[in-house]
Parts: structure tokens; sequence; C-alpha cells
């Protein structure tokens, strides 16, 4: 199973299009062009023809450029997605179904009844695709049973649900529950290999040990390195935690709960444009690397 990391950043990209700080500048200009991460996105394929995408970011008509496994192979008007899978309803993750509004048939479509309500209602993309390709909802899980994707083969995914937060325009901000966002369990079921993928995770409950122990590949928030960052950075007030992310550093931090799971391979993503890991000569990189934790990067492969 191949998994292609499509974008590595959170929302807004780096460096972010309104964004002056020197660490965006340098994106732009200077040392740091090659660090440039599109918004929050990977692939998944069995057979390397079929790819899911996982998550429809902003920049996805990009990412199909840059990635040729995603170029069309078959008639005239075609694709290699062959479906979309969402975990969650957040702007970053969602967007892109938007671009895709050209296909030929309806989009394949896989997330939560929770995400499905708020793209019907507090962000109606499902109902606006209805007057284009329109879509083809598939419900989502979330009690721990697993589903193969018919359009997927040799994919398997079992989604768990995460404390995190629906976004500022569900219905569902201030009553959180089970499916406004998830994370996946992607396994090889010919083999059994696992990755453990959740771009967004505000806080680690019991229940995803469980999860990550069995996970052989860990691929996990690493929006901001500390929890004020954002506030720091560009004024505002606003938390990485109250944004349902948990900041890298700090005894109860990404980083420290990492290291309970040594022999998974751990890996990066969703990674805000504020963060210092973006900088390959910042001391928080060089503590990353030290302690074997990589930071993803946009075309980066992932076999399984
Ligand atoms: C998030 O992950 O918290 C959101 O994507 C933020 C945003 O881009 O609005
Ligand atoms: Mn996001």
């Amino acid at each position: 199973m191949h998994i292609r990391i499509l974008g590595s950043a959170a929302g807004g990209g780096f460096p972010q299009w309104n964004c002056n700080s020197p660490r965006c500048r340098e994106a732009r200009a200077g040392r740091l062009t090659g660090e440039r991460r599109t918004q929050s996105s990977i692939a998944v394929s069995g057979n390397g023809r079929d790819w899911l995408l996982i998550n429809a970011s902003p920049d996805i008509r990009q990412q199909i450029i840059d990635n040729p496994v995603l170029h069309p192979s078959g008639e005239v008007r075609s694709s290699n997605i062959a479906a979309i899978a969402l975990m969650d309803s957040q702007i970053d993750h969602v967007t892109g179904l938007l671009m895709l509004r050209e296909s030929r048939d309806p989009l394949p479509i896989y997330c939560t009844s929770r995400t499905e309500e708020d793209l019907r209602t507090g962000f109606p993309i499902l109902e606006i695709l209805k007057h284009y390709c329109g879509s083809r909802v598939a419900s989502l899980p979330v009690d721990g049973s697993s589903v193969q994707p018919a359009e997927v083969p040799g994919v398997r995914l079992t989604p768990v649900p995460l404390t995190s937060k629906a976004p500022p325009y569900s219905p569902h901000r201030e009553s959180p529950e089970p499916g406004d966002n998830i994370g996946l369990l992607i396994e090889n079921p010919d083999n059994g290999r696992r990755a453990f993928y959740a771009p967004g995770l505000g806080e680690i409950g019991e229940h995803l040990h469980r999860w990550l122990s069995e996970a052989d590949v860990i691929m996990v928030d690493g929006t901001t390195w500390t929890d004020d960052e954002m506030a720091r950075v560009v004024g505002g007030r606003k938390t990485a935690r109250e944004m349902g992310h948990l900041p890298l550093d700090g005894p109860d931090g990404m980083i420290a709960y990492l290291s309970a799971y040594p022999a998974a391979r751990r890996i990066l993503v969703h990674i805000n444009n504020t963060n210092p890991i973006l900088d390959p000569a910042s001391a928080e990189r060089a503590r990353l690397q030290e302690l074997d934790i990589e930071v993803s990067r946009d075309g980066m492969d992932i076999e399984l």
C-alpha cells in the first residue's frame, strides 16, 4: 500500500498568502523555499492506480499537477482519484471538493454523518455540488468497525473518533459528539501493516492508545510547537488547544505522547506557518531529529 503526502501544511499553507512574518518571507524568496507546503491532504492506494484522496484541500489542483500518480490515465475525462474520504468539515480539508466539480461522475465521498451534516448546512458544499457533478456519500462508522472502499482495492479504513473541534460554521461547534473529527487507521489488508493518520488531534484520550500501539506509522497533528504560538506570532488570542490542536512541546504535548511509541515511524503532518520546525536550522527541528520524529513534506512517500 502506498501513501503519498500531498499537502503537509495546516490551513493557510506555508507561506500563507497574507503572512509577512520573517519565516513566510523567507519561504517566498530566500533560504526556506524548499520548505513550502500546501494544505493538508494525503492519497492512499493499494494497487498504485486507484487512489483514495483523504481530505480535499483547497490546493488540490496544484497537488494533482505536482503528483503524476494522480494524473488522468484513462478516457479524455477521467481521474485516478477513485474516491475521497473526509476527516472533518474544516475548510482546509473539504474546499477542494469544489475544485473537483468538473468530474464526469458524482464524487464518491466517505465521511461521518456529522461531517455530512456540516457539509449540507454550515458549509453546504454537497448542496452546491448538486448543480455540478453531484456526490455519492457513504457514511463512515464511528463504532470501531472498518470499511473497505470498493473503489480502492487493498485499503482498509477504521475511523477513530477524536476530541478536536468542529469548525466555527458547524452547527456542532459547541456540542461536540463522536464523528465531528476522526482519525483513520489505514491498513494494508494483505500484510496487516497500518498507519494511523490524524491531522487534527486536540486531546489524546485513553481510547487512542489501542490504535496507536497497533500502528507501524503514526502521522499526527504537528500544527504548532507551543499553545500560544499563533497569538505570539500574529496577534489575537486563539490558542492551538482552543482550535483543537495539541501543541508539540510541553510535558503533556504531542512529542511527550509520541515517546510512548518508539517502535513506530512517527511523522508530523498539518504544520502551521507559525511553527518554528519549518526552519531546518531551528533548535526545535534539531530536537525532533534527535528524537527520530519526522517532519512530513509535500510529495513524501510512505510504503506499508
Ligand atoms: C484547523 O485545522 O484548525 C483549521 O483548518 C484552521 C483553518 O484553516 O481555518
Ligand atoms: Mn486544518
